[in-house]
């Protein structure tokens, strides 16, 4: 059982014995929103944090001083990936792939948005399946990795079909399904690979009850824990029309990156993912998959 399992089961026995009833919300103010230009895919959205069960929030603190830089790199061994280079873009070193340009005008809208508000937690998610959210949270993590001394955490957070740790070559677990049910703890779940700066979490074991778990409150301690030590933190998700994940994740995030995929996003289907995160800062469409020409097209 680890630390993290021990001290939760303390605080909630505590907690038991004192108030005999499960953890109240920890409401907390919400980020102003932030205007986007339309020339922009780029703008900004409103983060209302999700409610936090007491225990949790017990256990942040208690651990609080231990997770620092060096019990980073001493409990975060490096692990070997073998990624597809068609999908890990820069991998190999290799500048100039083609799409690497895109990428690092993504990465530079976000530093310009980051001047408006608060940013540092991004969560990528589309209307549907198969956009390219995984594509394009992995390569952003990686593109942002690629500025010297800038420390990326890349997080799967979709639980019902995690596919970033095939991406990348590696293995699916411990990851946060293992966090999100307090088995494992957050050094434990997180994986080095070879590129100095970039930090993994898979989505980890199989479980029955995705939503519930990403609600419980234990990602947004997760977050509050790792924060510090990450210059961003890019997560994740799954579609997010007709399921809640998407939504519920992005309540612990500065602001959504929505993936439409062209020439196979319907417009109502797009309209309806953007109207999904309408209290969350939007910080962008990106359009994936468009031909050269058409990306030229305003
Ligand atoms: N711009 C792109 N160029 C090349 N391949 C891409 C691009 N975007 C996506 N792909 C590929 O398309 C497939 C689907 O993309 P991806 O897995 O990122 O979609 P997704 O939205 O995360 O899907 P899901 O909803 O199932 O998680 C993957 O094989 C990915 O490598
Ligand atoms: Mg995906």
């Amino acid at each position: 059982m680890s630390r993290i399992h021990e001290a939760l089961k303390r605080a909630e026995q505590e907690r038991a014995s004192t108030h005999g009833c499960v953890g109240e919300p920890n409401v907390v103010e919400p980020v102003p929103n932030a205007t986007v230009t339309a020339e922009d895919w780029t703008a900004a959205s409103t983060a209302i944090p999700t409610a936090v069960g007491r225990p949790f929030a017990t256990v942040a603190a208690s651990f609080a001083s231990e997770l620092g830089l060096d019990t980073l790199m001493s409990h975060c061994a490096p692990v070997q990936w073998n990624p597809d280079p068609a999908t890990m873009l820069f991998f190999n070193g290799n500048d100039g792939v083609r799409g690497a340009e895109e990428f690092r005008t993504l990465r530079s809208r976000l530093y310009h948005a980051r001047e408006k508000v608060t940013l540092k937690k991004v969560l990528v998610t589309s209307a549907l399946p198969k956009e390219g959210k995984s594509f394009m949270a992995l390569n952003l993590a990686q593109v942002m990795a690629q500025q010297h001394g800038r420390r990326v955490l890349l997080i799967d957070a979709d639980l019902r079909r995690p596919r970033l740790h095939q991406m990348l070559g590696t293995v699916p677990n411990p990851g946060l399904a293992e966090y999100l049910t307090g088995q494992d703890d957050e050094v434990t779940i997180m994986q080095r690979g070879p590129l100095e700066n970039l930090f993994f979490v898979p989505g980890g074991r199989k479980i029955e009850n995705p939503a519930e778990l990403v609600a419980n409150g234990r990602l947004k301690v997760l977050l509050q824990r790792v924060e510090p030590l990450f210059d961003w933190i890019i997560i994740d998700s799954p579609p997010a029309v007709s399921m809640s994940d998407a939504g519920i994740l992005a309540k612990s995030c500065d602001g959504v990156l929505i993936v439409v995929r062209s020439n196979k996003t319907p417009f109502d289907v797009a309209r309806k993912a953007r109207q999904e995160f309408a209290a969350q800062t939007l910080l962008g469409v990106v359009l994936n998959g468009a031909r050269d020409q058409a990306a030229y097209v305003r």
